[in-house]
């Protein structure tokens, strides 16, 4: 079974009212983390994708200027319920975030936390956030990946008839993901559910490259 923005938005109005007192407390660690890395200066600019319930943003300083897109209304409405708990300047977007939706390299960062393993195509979603951050600027992802090189075995696979079910897809590589992007992975670590969820930075490449023509 396939990921897709109907059966996204199905799922994530299930799980709007419940995510933050449920699965969000097994996440924290890595959330953390991979904030910790990205290492926020203020009056920097972050982009959000996949926001959610805005699990993120209570997370970020005084002085950061957030902006926080996703396909769930239900989500979004969550996350308006945080905003005074939010130090940082938060605006929100609904929309895909497999489209252009941002004005062209106008952020330093982005986040993207457990949405690459949702959103349909999530290469798709890379090449929107490589395109929203400005040259240089970087990335960091939390999330699950099947490790580059492996097939996911018959155990795997039946798993994540379930997992997508519940809105995740367990059996995507970062590698596939990464084709074609514009960016360099510039760290990545092992975080929680012993090594099954990662956080992985990366850095946009300050030009674009071409090919030379003889
Ligand atoms: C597992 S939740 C993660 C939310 C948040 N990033 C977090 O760390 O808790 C995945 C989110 O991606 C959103 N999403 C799914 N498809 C999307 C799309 N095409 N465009 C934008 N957001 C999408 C869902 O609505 C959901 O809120």
């Amino acid at each position: 079974m396939k990921m897709t923005n109907r059966w996204n938005r199905l799922i994530y109005c299930l799980w709007a009212p419940i995510y933050d007192s449920t699965v969000n407390h097994f996440f924290m660690p890595g959330r953390r983390r991979a904030l910790e890395l990205l290492d926020l200066q203020c009056g920097e600019k972050v982009l959000l994708v996949g926001v959610g319930t805005g699990a993120d943003l209570p997370l970020l300083a005084a002085g950061v200027d957030a902006t926080g897109i996703d396909l769930s209304p239900e989500m979004l409405a969550q996350v308006r319920l945080k905003l005074d708990r939010c130090p940082a300047t938060v605006k929100l977007i609904r929309g895909d975030a497999q489209t252009q939706l941002v004005e062209q390299a106008s952020f330093d960062a982005v986040i993207l936390n457990l949405v690459l393993s949702v959103i349909p195509d999530g290469n798709a979603c890379l090449k929107f956030a490589l395109r929203a951050l400005k040259p240089g600027g970087r990335v960091v992802i939390f999330d699950k990946f099947l490790p580059d090189g492996q097939n996911p075995s018959l155990a795997r696979k039946i798993l994540s008839v379930f997992s997508t079910l519940f809105g995740t897809d367990i059996n995507r590589r970062l590698s596939d993901l990464l084709k074609d992007c514009p960016c360099a992975i510039t760290h990545a670590e092992a975080s929680i559910a012993g090594g099954t969820y990662r956080v992985v930075m990366l850095q946009k490449f300050f030009e674009r490259y071409s090919v030379k023509r003889e």
